[in-house]
């Protein structure tokens, strides 16, 4: 699975994924206010993007930062981390105005300020298994053997799932990158946004949440699929907390993505600007801020987690 998603980002890139910067800017925005606050007291903070898609969340945030906290501008620096050729010439191109204030990275190096994603830990591949068996797909067929992976069935066991008679998915990688992340983040935090679910809602999703996206289109068997597809998997927030701890990463808080835009006042500002305006392009975006609030506010998560070596 990590093969194709990697195939896919490198090779086919066909924009299938509408994220919620690629909405409105308005996402960025409240991004940015809330990084803003958590980043004030380093001398020169860094603020590391996992996975940059086409740049525009980055263009967001760091366009707030020019224009509301020009201070703290001076001070930061702009990282992206990303696998993929083709997105980070996208990105470049996109983030021309901002030359010298980001950079790439293609490994994680020590830091101070904020890790964050969009979008990024729903792509790493993940483990499907049920009732101590596992699916791989051999020859284009499904099929369904002993589960002998043993940091699978480790996770398994310290989550509480093994006694569970429905599929669960169980991303190793996630963990992998978390920890990898903990050891580079010296003091700050770590800001995870995805859909996802915590371990008292996986009953919601008895036959797992692997999903293809094609052109836009949900594609069925997305591990048999001979093309490149974007493969994508629910992110399990309640491992991302419990494994946190062993990186001495302290959960600050969990929340909707709807909550947590909505106690934005970036966000609620252009909220309601837009909300009196007859213009048909603000008409437009309101709707597109409606659609991040409501179709996209529950699914998605907010995950806040502090490094406990952290002075702030
Ligand atoms: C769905 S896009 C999200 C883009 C962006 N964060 C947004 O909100 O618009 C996923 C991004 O993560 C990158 N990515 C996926 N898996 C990765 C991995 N294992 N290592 C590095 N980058 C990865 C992809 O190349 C892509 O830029």
């Amino acid at each position: 699975m990590s093969q194709k998603v990697r195939e896919y980002y490198q090779r086919d890139f066909r924009k299938d994924f509408f994220t919620a910067p690629e909405l409105d800017r308005a996402f960025g925005y409240a991004l940015a206010e809330h990084m803003a606050e958590l980043i004030r007291d380093f001398g020169e903070p860094v603020l590391l993007e996992l996975g940059g898609g086409s740049g525009v969340l980055a263009y967001d945030v760091l366009s707030y930062f020019r224009e509301k906290e020009p201070e703290l501008f001076e001070r930061l620096r702009y990282y992206i981390y990303d696998f993929s050729p083709t997105l980070i010439d996208i990105q470049r191109k996109r983030l021309k105005d901002f030359e010298g204030k980001v950079f790439w990275c293609e490994h994680l190096f020590p830091f101070e300020g904020v890790v964050f994603s969009n979008e990024f830990f729903d792509c790493l591949p993940v483990h499907v298994v049920k009732e101590g068996k596992e699916l791989f797909v051999k020859n284009g067929q499904e099929v369904w053997l002993e589960l002998e992976d043993e940091r699978v069935k480790e996770m398994l066991k310290r989550m509480g799932y093994e006694g569970l008679s429905q599929i669960v998915e169980v991303c190793v990688d996630c963990v992998e990158f978390l920890r990898e992340l903990s050891k580079n983040l010296i003091g700050g935090y770590h800001l995870v946004i995805d859909y996802g679910y915590t371990s008292q809602e996986l009953y919601r999703f008895p036959e797992g949440t692997v999903l293809g996206y094609r052109s836009h289109r949900v594609e069925k068997n997305p591990l048999k699929s001979q093309k490149p597809v974007d493969i994508t998997a629910h992110v399990n927030f309640s491992v991302l907390e419990e494994y946190g701890k062993d990186f001495g990463l302290e959960r600050v808080y969990l929340k909707s993505m709807r909550d947590f835009l909505l106690e934005s006042s970036a966000f609620v500002q252009e909220l309601e600007i837009l909300g009196f305006s007859q213009e048909p392009e603000d008409i437009e975006r309101f709707s597109r801020l409606k659609t991040m609030l409501l179709s996209m506010g529950d699914r998605f998560r907010v995950l806040l987690q502090r490094a406990l070596s952290s002075n702030s």
